[in-house]
């Protein structure tokens, strides 16, 4: 039993897409989250700097004593979780590539036609390919780059006609000619935006790796018998610029489940 908090991170509010399924799955855990909003997207920057922000992020998270620590972006997985994994051996750190490979290799066939969606760097990075290729040899994979779509969402810019039009721009010719069935939502971010590409997309089937990654989550807290017992309340989201998406957001998602937003900028902590 611990009753230590879960730790959660991303570039934005993309992340936030993981937790209410972990808090249908898990109620008893409490869960401190950084969205680093003064600093989205990540996913168009230089690898080296991606890898400073989550050094920060997951020293900040450590020193707020979490039990574990989930990496609720892609574009993080995709480039640095051995380095941080290796800068915290002792606490459990979860990606979110690998939870979506093991769903995609268990569910798709080589008649399949698989199409990844993510940032720039993720999808530079091959890391789904990789890793679904290594569960699947045989499977069929196209990925595309969407960098627009972080964007407009970290603007709350989704039940609209300039996001229909972004996501059509970037995915009518490659679904199309690809035969893509099967699309995999690389980023956090893109399940909010889920409902416009399944609106656009009626045939296509969506894996949601916000969602997969609880299946780890779960895995991980049994294997190290670090389940909460509930008897601490109250979940702490910290962003590094307190934009109104991100409140409203949070306020719309989790209102009555007891929670704080907090300001927490590493550049300047003198901010209030
Ligand atoms: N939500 C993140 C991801 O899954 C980051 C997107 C970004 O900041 O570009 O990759």
């Amino acid at each position: 039993m611990d009753n230590r908090p879960i730790g959660f991170f991303d570039s934005g509010l993309g992340g936030l897409t993981c937790i209410p399924s972990l808090m249908n799955a898990l109620p008893n855990e409490r869960i401190v989250y950084f969205g680093d909003t003064a600093r989205t997207p990540y996913g168009s920057k230089a690898v080296g700097t991606i890898r400073n922000f989550a050094f920060e992020i997951t020293d900040f998270l450590a020193a707020e004593d979490v039990k574990m620590i989930v990496i609720a972006c892609n574009t993080v997985s995709a480039t640095c979780l051995a380095e941080l994994r290796a800068r915290h051996p002792d606490l459990p750190l979860i990606g979110i590539i690998s939870p979506a490979a093991h769903a995609v290799a268990a569910s798709c066939t080589e008649k399949n036609r698989i199409g990844v969606i993510g940032t720039k760097v993720t999808i530079q990075s091959g890391a789904y390919r990789a890793k679904i290729l290594k569960l699947a040899p045989g499977l069929n994979i196209f990925e595309a780059p969407c960098p627009i779509f972080v964007p407009l969402i970290e603007e709350g810019i989704i039940e609209n006609e300039i996001m229909d039009l972004s996501i059509r721009r970037y995915l009518d010719d490659f679904t199309e000619a690809n035969g893509i069935d099967t699309l995999v939502l690389g980023c956090t971010h893109y399940p909010l935006i889920k409902e416009n590409i399944s609106r656009l997309y009626p045939g296509l089937s969506i894996v949601d790796p916000s969602t997969e990654v609880i299946k780890s989550i779960e895995g991980s807290l049994a294997g190290y018998g670090l389940f909460a017992d509930g008897a601490e309340a109250g979940h702490v989201f910290y962003a590094s610029d307190l934009s109104e998406n991100f409140v409203n957001m949070i306020e719309r998602i989790f209102k009555g489940s007891g929670f704080t937003v907090a300001f927490k900028n590493f550049d300047l902590e003198s901010m209030v």
